[in-house]
């Protein structure tokens, strides 16, 4: 089986193939008497209502473990952790505060040669189960997704960065905006022009949502980050979308926020609850990215 610990764990094709899946209601019991273990070192409430219900659609059963359940690096370290879980199910996902903490499961897998797949619930890194749900979510509102243009205001973190790699992968335009000093990383910007891609960085939020068709952010202060969050207040000020920003993308653009959501800081409450914004539909596409995604992954090859 194959691991998910970002978007471009698959090939452009590939992706299409599982956004498809997800679209699709003839759901069959790929995962009949297999299990998936959910585990959360952060809080959830879509991530984890969407999962479980993925898996249970296509047949098989989820357990939901917190991590000070199963002490991850206390109690037994990470490696033993996947091992041992690896026995009862056929998917473990994890929702964890470092990125490598998934790479050293996938690898004490892969070591083991356990055909178990792993799957990225959210790291500091990224977040590409959110983007699968982004990607339906665009296509819903604009049929063919190539050569449309999004832009993203605020913290250029990880639901950022999965969405900027799905966007390249899906052959759209992208912008970041976010403020000096907070921007992506050299290699994030290596990796989207390593799938061909193309993405705009600035400081500007007027000039990154000129024209564009969808708008997209995230809280200023992600779940890891409370002890900072009053200078990461100060430092976003001027980047929440408001109506004025909005009032610059297209006329027909929508905007879209993963949730949870912080009205009044990152976006105002007169845009999220909007004609423009999109947010409950990306939420419940969480579910059917999900099961799309588990769909490809357990499916017999
Ligand atoms: N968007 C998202 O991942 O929400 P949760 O943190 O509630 O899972
Ligand atoms: N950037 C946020 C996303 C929450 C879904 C966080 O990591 O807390």
């Amino acid at each position: 089986m194959r691991n998910f610990l970002e978007i471009d764990d698959l090939s452009p094709g590939e992706l299409s193939e599982v956004l498809d899946l997800a679209r699709r209601s003839d759901v069959p019991a790929v995962m009949a008497g297999r299990g998936m273990a959910l585990l959360f070192e952060k809080p959830s409430t879509r991530t984890r209502n969407a999962t479980e219900m993925a898996v249970a659609q296509l047949g098989g059963h989820p357990v939901s473990l917190a991590m000070a359940e199963v002490g991850l690096d206390t109690r037994e370290s990470a490696e033993d952790l996947a091992r041992t879980l690896a026995c009862y199910h056929c998917v473990i996902g994890a929702r964890v505060f470092h990125h490598s903490t998934l790479e050293r499961m996938a690898a004490a897998l892969s070591l083991a040669g356990v055909e178990v797949a792993m799957v990225n619930l959210l790291s500091d890194r990224g977040h590409p189960s959110q983007a699968l749900a982004d990607l339906l979510t665009l296509g819903d509102v604009f049929g063919p997704l190539a050569g449309r243009t999004v832009a993203w205001v605020g913290d250029a973190n990880n639901v950022c960065r999965s969405l900027v790699l799905a966007g390249a992968m899906a052959r759209m335009s992208m912008r970041v905006a976010s403020p000096l000093g907070v921007g992506l990383a050299a290699e994030d910007l290596d990796r989207v022009h390593g799938l061909g891609g193309h993405v705009e960085v600035t400081h500007e939020p007027r000039q990154a949502v000129a024209g564009v068709d969808a708008i997209c952010t995230d809280v200023w202060v992600s779940m890891g980050q409370e002890a900072e969050a009053d200078q990461r207040r100060a430092d976003f000020q001027g980047f929440t979308v408001d109506e004025e920003l909005v009032s610059l993308a297209s006329p027909e653009a929508v905007v879209l926020h993963c949730l949870p959501a912080h009205r009044g800081e990152e976006i105002t409450a007169g845009v999220i609850n909007g004609p423009q914004s999109v947010v409950w539909r990306q939420a419940a596409n969480r579910l059917a990215a999900m099961r799309g995604l588990l769909w490809w992954l357990a499916a017999p090859s």
